[in-house]
């Protein structure tokens, strides 16, 4: 494994919406969680539209910009490669980053389908290279917390599940035919959109699929074609050409876990009320609990006693994991880009360690495995078992 620098030089690749995050999030590791945390210093900052690139190069004080993301794979001076280009773009970025020995974070889904995340994956194992990917909802301090006290047992044997990814970016049929409504641009849709947080999700806090049966469908048939470059799956623009959808806005699956616990999954990206309900409901022998990302600094907890039997909203606060980097005292609210710095400060520190944490391009392989069991029931209506592959 390559040695990395301190401070670690990180090369972003795709300054859209994720690479602005990104690039701010690794700007303020060391800021948040202390002297002793791993540093980033922004190297250089890549878009193939170039008033992006140089429009983030001065922005977060990139030492450089490029518009051909080679130059960041072959650069000498950098450790790390932190690719947030279109789903399109991913292997090829991946595979030339490993091979020049780069650590790789990669936005999810890390590969458009099974075979090319199983492509990705092996690049990175062989070149022995950390890799991270951005299931960024497993970093919310309630939601780690919740991880550990199911792991302890405090709600018993786990019976039931349900995980829901409900957004609305798609919901105007005016909405622009941004990449993500394009098979071969993102490769599936919804699914590997916002069912790949939910399958995560559920691997790590109940553990691996048995088998399911799932669903799809594309309400929304047709969208106005966009100029590469301008738009973003959030955008609009009435009349105009209008090209067809060519993946699902929405999946559901009713899951069985190895452990026996019995579930259902559904997520979608047209639907109306919601904003960002990325929501789980656990229940044991034991207890239960539900939480939702929109408002993710509680859960609700199940309180079984003579004179109180319901749920008791629960507050984050410094005995949550990385909590206490923001906040000395309770009920203080973090927000979506404060997971992406979290997400940075464990990814550095395993860089810096030279140990592969979770979550990597394992457990990506391990979503896709699920993905394609769905998109295998799809085709047969039946139910599919989840086939786990040697990795
Ligand atoms: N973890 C999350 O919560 C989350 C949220 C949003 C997006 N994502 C993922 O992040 C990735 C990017 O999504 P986004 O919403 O930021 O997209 P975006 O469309 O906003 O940005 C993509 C950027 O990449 C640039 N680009 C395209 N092709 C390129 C190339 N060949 N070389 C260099 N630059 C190129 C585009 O010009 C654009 O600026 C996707 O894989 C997406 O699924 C993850």
């Amino acid at each position: 494994m390559s040695k990395v620098s301190d401070p670690i030089r990180v090369g972003v690749i795709g300054m859209g919406w994720m690479g602005e995050v990104h690039a701010r999030s690794h700007a303020q590791t060391r800021a948040r969680f202390g002297e002793d945390a791993p540093d980033s210093r922004l190297v250089v900052c890549v878009d193939d539209v170039e008033a992006r690139a140089e429009s983030s190069r001065s922005r977060f004080g990139f030492e450089r910009s490029e518009t051909d993301w080679r130059k960041v794979v072959d650069a000498a001076d950098v450790d790390v490669v932190v690719v947030t280009t279109p789903n399109v773009t991913h292997r090829e970025i991946c595979e030339a980053a490993a091979a020049n020995g780069k650590h790789i974070f990669c936005e999810k889904p890390v590969g458009r389908g099974e075979s090319e995340t199983r492509a990705i994956h092996d690049a990175a194992a062989q070149a022995g290279v950390i890799s991270g990917v951005g299931y960024n909802y497993r970093q919310v301090p309630v939601v780690a917390h919740i991880r550990s006290m199911i792991a302890a047992g405090d709600l018993g044997d786990i019976t039931h599940y349900r995980g829901r990814f409900h957004v609305g970016y798609g919901g105007n049929p005016d909405g622009a035919l941004s990449w993500r409504f394009q098979r071969d641009l993102s490769g599936s849709g919804a699914l590997g959109d916002l069912m790949s947080h939910v399958i995560d999700m559920s691997h790590s806090l109940i553990g691996p699929l048995r088998d399911l049966v799932s669903r799809s469908h594309t309400f929304i048939a047709s969208r106005p074609i966009v100029q590469p470059g301008e738009g973003t799956h959030f955008s609009t623009g009435g009349g105009g050409t209008r090209g067809s959808v060519t993946n699902e806005d929405y999946v559901s699956a009713l899951v069985m876990f190895q452990n026996g616990a019995r579930g259902t999954f559904e997520a979608c990206r047209v639907i109306k009320g919601p904003g960002c309900d990325m929501a789980f409901e656990v229940h044991g022998t034991a207890g239960a609990v539900k939480w939702s990302f929109e408002r993710m600094n509680e859960y609700e907890l199940f309180v079984d006693s003579e004179d109180e039997r319901g749920y008791r909203t629960v507050n984050a606060g410094p005995g949550h994991p990385h909590y206490a980097s923001w906040y000395p005292g309770p009920a203080n609210s973090m927000g979506y880009e404060d997971l992406k710095v979290i997400e940075a400060f464990e990814f550095a520190s395993q860089v810096s360690r030279g140990e592969q944490g979770e979550p990597g391009f394992a457990d990506a392989l391990r979503v896709a495995e699920v993905e394609s069991a769905m998109e295998r029931s799809w085709e047969s209506g039946s139910t599919e078992a989840v086939v786990r592959s040697e990795s």
